[in-house]
């Protein structure tokens, strides 16, 4: 096992009702002025925003209003969001929403305690934020995690980068099944298939030895994969979906990754995908995941055997490498059954896109058990086409 340290700072409140307790809980010790940040119009719609307004009132709180973050949050909205806090005064930021929201608010938590840019503090100066307005997060749409970590992946437009970077944990999250009955169906779908997406990307990081993160980190797919199929002809089965709402919060809660070095080379791939077309998240990873893992499963055939045999139960077949290809078109076929794209055409991402300029922005890893070089992620990409 690798060398590690492991502190979980962010208090967790899952199941029905979770919410409305838990800011009746913890609120008290929160600042006076609140931030009730959400997205593109869901929340208002579902009637959501108006029982969590109600709810931060009734605990005294002077609610400030700051909607309209979109899917793949920009690093513009979070200059605004951080003009919003420093202007009003906002003592704490409540994040409603998916990744995106959540993602969008630890940034502006971060930005607006210092008057230093954010992303050059990141990306060019290699430091991070190091004070941050406190932020909690209701989720309501599962499947990246964002909820559980201080990651966050923003979009900065004019550099065309859709990269990640490092805000503020929550210092609670409340995660209830029942917020995500009114997701759209194929965004439930998107958002558990970026679930196992997660797993990958950390079990197929190194060690490949035999090791209790990636023993957890098959449950959890296989969990993910049983889960899908479950809401496939029942898809308002609440156990269901609390076992995916909780397996994506497992897969990006640190613990799949104890000991491990994480690969994300398929996430890469994606985010630059997202920064030049906007593409969702989950169905970029959907379509670039089986056509990565043909490209390396032979420099990694011992443990896509072990994947083959212990997330999908293939039988062994006459060589390793054959066991780990039918694991890899094991994973093809189930991203068909549950109806998502397998090109970009499908994702009806413009056949014109500068690929090049995609697989040469893209970050190269190097935590899985083949390091790419650009003109392979150009190949790959034009695969997906
Ligand atoms: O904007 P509204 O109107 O609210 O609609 C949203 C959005 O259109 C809708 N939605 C959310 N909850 C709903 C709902 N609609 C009805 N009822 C509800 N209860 O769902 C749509 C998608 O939301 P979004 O937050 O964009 O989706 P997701 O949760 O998949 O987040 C994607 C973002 O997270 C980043 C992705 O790159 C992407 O930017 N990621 C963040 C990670 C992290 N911080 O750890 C890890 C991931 O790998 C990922 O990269
Ligand atoms: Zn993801």
């Amino acid at each position: 096992m690798e060398k590690f340290t492991y502190q979980y700072p962010v208090k967790q409140y899952f199941g029905k009702g979770c919410a409305e307790e838990a800011l009746k809980k913890e609120m008290p010790d929160m600042g006076n002025v609140v931030m009730l940040a959400y997205g593109g119009g869901s929340l208002k719609r579902t009637g959501l925003y108006d029982k969590i307004r109600g709810w931060l009132e009734n605990a005294g709180k002077t609610v400030v209003d700051f909607g309209g973050i979109m899917p793949n949050p920009t690093y513009d909205k979070v200059q605004e969001g951080a003009e919003v806090v420093r202007k009003e005064g906002v003592d704490f930021i409540l994040a409603v929403g998916g990744g995106s929201v959540i993602d969008c608010c630890k940034i502006i938590s971060a930005q607006a305690k210092t008057d230093e840019d954010v992303w050059n503090m990141f990306y060019n100066e290699h430091r991070l934020p190091t004070e941050f307005v406190p932020c909690g997060a209701v989720v309501t749409a599962s499947g990246t995690g964002a909820e559980q970590n201080n990651g966050a992946v923003i979009t900065h437009e004019e550099k065309k980068i859709k990269g990640g970077m490092v805000g503020a944990h929550n210092d609670f999250a409340m995660l209830d099944p029942m917020y995500t009955m009114t997701v759209p169906f194929r965004q439930v779908i998107y958002g558990a298939f970026d679930t196992i997406s997660h797993a990958m990307e950390t079990y197929f990081g190194k060690p490949q030895e035999n090791n209790l993160s990636d023993d957890i980190s098959e449950a959890v797919m296989r969990s993910v994969i049983a889960n899908i199929r479950v809401l496939l002809t029942d898809p308002e089965n609440y156990n269901a979906r609390s076992e995916l709402m909780w397996s994506s919060a497992m897969a990006e809660n640190g613990i799949l990754k104890i000991g491990k070095v994480t690969d994300f080379q398929c996430h890469q791939m994606e985010h630059q995908l997202g920064a030049y077309t906007d593409c969702n998240h989950g169905a970029g990873l959907a379509v670039l995941h089986p056509a990565l893992y043909r490209h390396i499963c032979e420099a990694g055939a011992a443990k896509f055997a072990r994947f083959a045999r212990n997330v999908w139960g293939i039988e062994e077949k006459a060589t390793e490498l054959e066991t780990a290809q039918a694991g890899v078109a094991a994973l093809a076929d189930f991203i068909k059954e549950i109806g998502l794209p397998a090109s970009f055409t499908e994702m009806g991402i413009d056949p014109n896109t500068d690929f090049k300029a995609v697989a040469d922005s893209t970050n190269i890893t190097a935590g899985c058990c083949k390091k790419l070089t650009h003109e392979e992620i150009l190949e790959i990409f034009n695969e997906c086409r």
